[in-house]
């Protein structure tokens, strides 16, 4: 089985290493040997390290790679949308089985590669491609296919998940976190996919494609990434008895005309330290399924890394092996629901919100009249306590309101009316809060 390898860094090189190490095995999983026929990378003299492969493998060509007939699986380890959609749907136009890391791409054009591949005959795996080594999209888009998933939360974004624990357990600061996750190999080649909530919409439009039969792109996933997330509000979490995370959130609804809805959302959001979520630390993932019929289960493990990546290549790497064997493809996509993606405004979410505000009477009656005229029900107000942010001046009070759910716009419009109002200093911090009552 001869496989063209685009890629040869964080991941690729890993991928080089577990085939290499794993050779005999695989050939007997497979039935047949692993053979690297080509590696296509950016710069050639690169220094790779100690890499078991011939060097004369390496080429600058990648198309020139993905074109030649004596290829039967292209396994993709570069990232980003072009050239890379080029090289696949060649690929798979041309019947090539393909194995991709490549969320961006799958949540930028997933159809364009799926339409490629049932034109072709090959398979298309992409189990890399949402949390690291986690055995997720299989179960997904194999195991539940006799259930109906309601809702898909989780954490899947190692290196943002690496910068809040780091916040949090050492006081670390976001510059200094980042670096040590970039250095360890977690974060995208432009880290600004992973702090700015790019890379875990990607992963959530591809969960929510898989969970809901229905294509969802980047574009329609709501997107806000942990930039903003302050020391203040990691010390508010903690004085909430909380801690913050930047959660992925796809979930079936029902619209106001009684059709069924999916939303898709990636945010930072407290969650309770008694929450399953908030004790996944460092660069692990962790994501539950909910289903009708199978109830809650909970998918863990490592997120991102060079090593833990390879193995969900290489498990892919298997199993579109055997399949080209055998004369066989997998099922294609399921995307027959269809279903309208519902905006972010309609999401029923809580909020928590810091205010600094005079302390004179009259200013919480006011506060509170702001959330009534937005229909915003107030479940719990907490005032100067300390840890909640800015210590209470003698003229100022620090108030700490968390709210029942409500529809996100209202809340958000609850927020900008607030910023109005006399009495406001300021709105210190304002954080969406998940699981619990
Ligand atoms: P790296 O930046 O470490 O490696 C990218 C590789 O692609 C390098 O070998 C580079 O060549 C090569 N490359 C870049 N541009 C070109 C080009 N135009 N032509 C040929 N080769 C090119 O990235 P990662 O290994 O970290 O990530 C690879 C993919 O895996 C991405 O899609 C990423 O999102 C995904 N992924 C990464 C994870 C991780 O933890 N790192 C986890 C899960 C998925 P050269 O070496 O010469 O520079
Ligand atoms: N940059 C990604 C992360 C790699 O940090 O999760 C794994 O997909």
């Amino acid at each position: 089985m001869r496989v063209a390898l685009l890629g040869c860094g964080t991941v690729g090189s890993e991928v080089v290493r577990l085939l290499h190490s794993q050779s005999a095995d695989l050939a007997a999983r497979i039935g047949a040997r692993l053979e690297i026929a080509g590696i296509a990378v950016r710069r050639i003299g690169r220094d790779r390290g100690e890499l078991p492969v011939d060097p004369a493998v390496f080429t600058a060509d990648p198309f020139d790679l993905v074109k030649r007939d004596d290829i039967d699986v292209v396994v993709e380890c570069v990232g980003g949308i072009e050239p890379a959609r080029s090289w696949l749907v060649e690929a798979l136009r041309a019947g090539k089985s393909v194995v991709t890391a490549n969320k961006a791409l799958l949540a930028e054009d997933g159809g364009a590669l799926h339409d490629a591949a049932a034109q072709g005959g090959g398979d298309l795996y992409y189990e890399a491609a949402v949390a690291g080594a986690i055995p997720l999209l299989r179960p997904l888009r194999e195991s539940l296919h006799g259930d109906r998933v309601t809702q898909v939360t989780g954490i899947v974004n190692g290196t943002t998940n690496f910068i809040l624990s780091a916040m949090d357990t050492t006081g670390a600061g976001f510059a200094e976190a980042l670096a040590e996750a970039t250095d360890l190999g977690y974060a995208e080649a432009d880290p600004t996919a992973d702090v700015e909530g790019f890379d875990a919409a990607a992963k959530a439009a591809i969960l929510a494609s898989l969970a809901f039969h229905t294509r969802v792109g980047a574009a329609d996933v709501h997107r806000e990434g942990i930039t903003e997330v302050t020391a203040a509000d990691v010390a508010s979490a903690k004085a909430m008895g909380c801690t913050i995370k930047l959660l992925c959130i796809a979930a079936r609804g029902t619209a106001a005309d009684g059709r069924e809805t999916v939303s898709v959302r990636v945010h930072p959001a407290m969650i309770p330290l008694s929450h399953p979520l908030a004790s996944v630390g460092d660069a692990f993932n962790a994501v539950f399924v909910e289903a009708e019929a199978a109830g809650q289960l909970m998918f863990y493990g490592p997120g991102a890394g060079g090593a833990p990546t390879a193995s969900a290549v290489l498990g892919d790497v298997v199993a579109v092996s055997r399949n080209r064997l055998a004369g066989v493809r997998a099922a294609s996509e399921s995307a027959y629901a269809d279903l309208p993606v519902r905006p972010m405004g309609e999401a029923l979410t809580r909020y928590h919100i810091s205010l600094d505000v005079t302390d004179r009477p009259g200013v919480l009656a006011a506060v509170a009249g702001v959330f009534a005229e937005h229909g915003v029900s107030i479940a719990t107000v907490r005032q100067g306590a300390a840890g909640s942010g800015v210590a209470g001046r003698d003229e100022d009070a620090d108030l700490v309101i968390v709210t029942h759910v409500a529809p996100d716009a209202a809340l958000a419009a609850t927020v900008q009316a607030l910023r109005g109002l006399d009495a406001v200093r300021s709105v210190a911090s304002v954080l969406r809060v998940e699981g619990s009552a």
